[in-house]
């Protein structure tokens, strides 16, 4: 028996969500699984692309072996019914570029272990699913829309469980993602990351997380533009990734830009806009990376609003 499970990129933090809100993004990854019949080959896995640069970094990211992430969340499930996998190849066709802040992680994770549970005749609901998922991530943001799509807020629970709202993006609004050609690990831009935060940097956050909620239900450019603010992880990543004080700078006082946040832990940067100012981000931000010799893939895309799927492959 074969399984084969798209998952779409997702994008997290958007702002002020450190952790908390994430969207799902019309790029994606496919996780098969595949029972074979010969025994004692144990798991194989391979990464395949489907269309992006697969080089040695990325390939390190996604280890085929019993480090690898996606064996991680297959072993889970299995053990959590009293079973070791065993006789498994596992391919990841990837199309979500590798450690770029657009989740590609989180995707093969919640790929694999919905392909695991399928071949397993379902013993575990989609939110226990969604549990063990944000358990081997670390985190809800990313997990949680590229499991269920759309644009949500969510939260892992003491006991494990995950709580989650979809919330609604006003179509107006157009999504920018810019990709430049150098990856930033989650590991290192969490490394760098203060264990406490001071009071009013919390306070903060809090704030504008309340005005992001009210500025997508509203459709209130103004508030969305006070709202699309951080201080819990950019001032700290703000050095990781090379021009992005110049291109949050160029677009602070651009009348149709609402703002200029990482995507997830980075490398990526995310511009939210009215349609009217797309020339001028891709311009802009071709600009700053290309004086500082970096090349990017800039696209605009819709929120995905289906999460998770199986497919025929
Ligand atoms: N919220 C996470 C972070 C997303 O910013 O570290 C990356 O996995």
């Amino acid at each position: 028996m074969k399984v084969s499970v798209k998952v779409p990129a997702t994008s997290a933090n958007i702002g002020p969500g450190f952790d908390s809100l994430g969207m799902a993004l019309p790029l994606y990854n496919t996780v098969t699984i595949e029972e074979t019949v010969l025994p004692g080959t144990g798991v194989d896995i391979n990464i395949i692309s489907d269309g992006i640069a697969l080089d040695e970094f990325a390939m390190e990211h996604i280890p085929s072996d019993e480090n690898s992430i996606v064996y991680k969340a297959v072993e889970l499930l299995y053990n959590s019914i009293g079973q070791t996998p065993s006789e498994l190849k596992i391919t990841i066709k990837s199309g979500i570029p590798i450690a770029r802040g657009l989740g590609s992680s989180a995707s093969v994770i919640v790929g694999a272990l919905i392909a695991a549970n399928e071949l397993l005749g379902k013993p575990a609901d989609d939110l226990a699913l969604l549990s063990i998922a944000c358990e081997l991530e670390g985190h809800p943001d990313n997990i949680t829309p590229a499991f269920v799509g759309g644009l949500v807020l969510s939260s892992q629970e003491e006991d494990g469980s995950v709580a989650y709202q979809k919330l609604y993006w006003p179509s107006d609004w157009a999504i920018t993602v810019c990709i430049p050609d150098f990856e930033l690990s989650t590991d290192i831009a969490r490394s760098v990351l203060p264990k406490e935060v001071p009071l009013k940097d919390a306070v903060f956050n809090a704030q504008r997380m309340g005005m992001f909620v009210q500025a997508v239900h509203t459709k209130d450019k103004e508030l969305m533009k006070m709202a699309l603010k951080d201080k819990l992880h950019q001032p700290y990543r703000i050095k990781l990734i090379q021009g992005l004080d110049e291109i949050m700078d160029a677009f602070k006082h651009e009348e149709n830009v609402l703002g200029c946040v990482i995507s997830g832990a980075g490398s990526s940067i995310l511009v939210i806009s009215e349609k009217n100012a797309l020339d001028k981000i891709q311009s802009t931000v071709k600009e700053i990376w290309s004086g500082l010799n970096i090349k990017c893939d800039i696209k605009t895309l819709n929120v995905e609003s289906n999460g998770a799927q199986i497919v025929e492959e």
